[in-house]
C-alpha cells in the first residue's frame, strides 16, 4: 500500500472512532382511551437524520432527513397526535399485518380448512382486516448495538384474530446507522400454520410532508414484471412484462409523467396502486427501489429480500385529512412502498409462498438508504 493511502486509510479510521454512535431515547407519547399507554421512542444519528416510531400501530411518525444544503425536513406523512392515528389514517406509517395488502373475498384454504378473515375492503380482506396490526399496542424495547441504535417492537396477535389461524409472535426492530440507513427487520413465529406477510406502510414525500405532490419525483423500480390486476385489486394471476407500458421504471422516470395515460390498470388503480416482481437471484438482498426529489436532492432507495413491491400513488389522499403542523394532504401528496409478498398469494399457488409453519421463523429485511445527489 502507498505511504499516501496508508494516511488516508487512518483517517478514516480516526474519523469513524470520533464520530457518535446513533443514540435512542424514550418518552410517553400518549395514553388510550382505555388508559393504555404508548411510548414513543427517538432514534437519531450525527448525520442529521432522526426518527420516531411509537407503540401505537408500531408507526414511523417522523423521519426527518437533510436536503443537499444540509437542512432537515419531514419525508413522512402522518400526525402529530394520538388521537388523530386513532381517529382516521389510512395507515400513515404503520406496520401492517398479520396479511399487508389483499386477499380475495378474504378467504384462503389451509391444509382442508377454509378460513373467512375480515373483509374491510368491499368484499376483500386489506392490511390484516379490521383491526390489524396498524391498530393495536406493541411493547417496545431500545435497542443498542455497536454502530446502531433502535427499537424492537413486539406483538403477539392472538389464534383467531380477524380470522388467522394461529398464535403469531411478532417482533419488527428499527435501526438506525450513521450511513443514514433506516433497517425494518421482521421476525415472526406461529403455533399453527398459516399466512404472514409484513410491511411498513410509510407515506413518503421527499419534498418534505405537506410540501406538494410527489409527481415530480423521479421513481426506479427494479422490476421487469409486474401483478396485473382486477377492478377490485386483486391480482388476476397473470405477471406481466413492464415493457413499452407506464409500469415501466427499470430507468428513473418522473411518477407524473404516464400516470394519467390511458391504461385499464391505471384506471383500476386509480393511478399506480400495484405490485412489481422485483428482478432478483434468490431470495438474497437485493436493490428494489429508488426514490429522488430533483428539487431538494433527498433520495431514498430501498433493499430487501422480499420478492415484491406495491407502489402507491397516494391516489386516495383527497385533502380532507390534516397532518402533522397543520399540513393539508392533498391528492398524491404522499406515495408509498412496501416491501412486500405478493397480494393474493394464499390463493395463488404460482406466488411465492407466504405460509408459515409452527418451528419454522418468518424473516425478512428491508433497508431504506437516505442520501443526496
Ligand atoms: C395500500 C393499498 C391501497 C390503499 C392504501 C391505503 O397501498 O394497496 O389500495 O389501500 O394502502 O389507502
Amino acid at each position: 500500500m502507498k505511504r499516501g493511502s496508508l494516511v488516508g486509510v487512518l483517517w478514516v479510521v480516526a474519523g469513524l472512532s470520533l464520530m457518535a454512535e446513533p443514540r435512542v431515547t424514550q418518552r410517553s407519547y400518549g395514553e388510550l382511551a382505555g388508559g393504555e399507554q404508548v411510548a414513543e421512542f427517538t432514534l437519531s444519528n450525527d448525520k442529521g437524520m432522526t426518527v420516531r416510531i411509537i407503540e401505537y400501530g408500531a408507526i414511523i411518525t417522523e423521519l426527518l432527513v437533510p436536503d443537499r444544503e444540509g437542512r432537515v425536513a419531514d419525508v413522512a406523512l402522518g400526525y402529530d397526535n394520538l388521537a388523530d392515528y386513532v381517529a382516521a389514517t389510512p395507515y400513515f406509517g404503520a406496520i401492517v399485518g398479520r396479511y399487508g395488502n389483499r386477499i380475495g373475498a378474504g378467504q384462503f384454504e389451509l391444509d382442508g380448512t377454509v378460513y373467512q378473515l375480515a373483509t374491510n375492503n368491499e368484499a376483500n380482506h386489506l392490511h390484516g382486516g379490521v383491526k390489524g396490526f396498524d391498530k393495536v399496542v406493541w411493547k417496545g424495547e431500545a435497542v443498542k448495538r455497536v454502530g446502531e441504535a433502535g427499537v424492537v417492537m413486539r406483538y403477539r396477535s392472538p389464534d383467531g384474530e380477524e380470522g388467522y389461524p394461529g398464535s403469531l409472535e411478532v417482533a419488527v426492530t428499527y435501526t438506525l446507522d450513521n450511513e443514514n440507513q433506516l433497517t425494518v427487520s421482521y421476525e415472526a413465529q406461529t403455533d399453527k400454520a398459516t399466512h404472514v406477510n409484513l410491511t411498513s406502510h410509510g407515506y413518503f414525500n421527499l419534498r418534505g410532508q405537506g410540501r406538494g405532490s410527489i409527481l415530480d419525483h423521479e421513481l426506479t423500480l427494479n422490476a421487469a414484471f409486474y401483478t396485473p390486476v382486477d377492478a377490485g385489486l386483486i391480482p388476476t394471476g397473470e405477471i406481466r412484462t413492464v415493457a413499452g407500458t407506464p409500469f415501466d421504471f427499470t430507468r428513473p422516470t418522473k411518477i407524473g409523467s404516464r400516470i394519467h395515460a390511458v391504461d385499464e390498470q391505471l384506471q383500476f388503480g386509480g393511478g399506480y396502486d400495484h405490485n412489481w416482481v422485483l428482478d432478483k437471484s434468490g431470495g438474497k438482498r437485493s436493490f428494489a427501489a429508488r426514490l429522488y426529489d430533483p428539487e431538494s436532492g433527498r433520495q431514498m432507495e430501498i433493499f430487501t429480500d422480499e420478492p415484491g413491491i406495491q407502489f402507491y400513488a397516494g391516489n386516495f389522499l383527497d385533502g380532507t385529512l390534516v397532518g402533522k403542523e397543520g399540513m393539508v394532504y392533498h391528492y398524491r401528496y404522499g406515495l408509498c412502498l412496501e416491501t412486500q409478498h405478493f397480494p393474493d398469494s394464499p390463493n395463488k399457488g404460482h406466488f411465492p409462498s407466504t405460509r408459515l409453519d409452527p418451528g419454522e421463523v418468518y424473516r425478512t429485511v428491508t433497508v431504506h438508504r437516505f442520501s443526496v445527489q
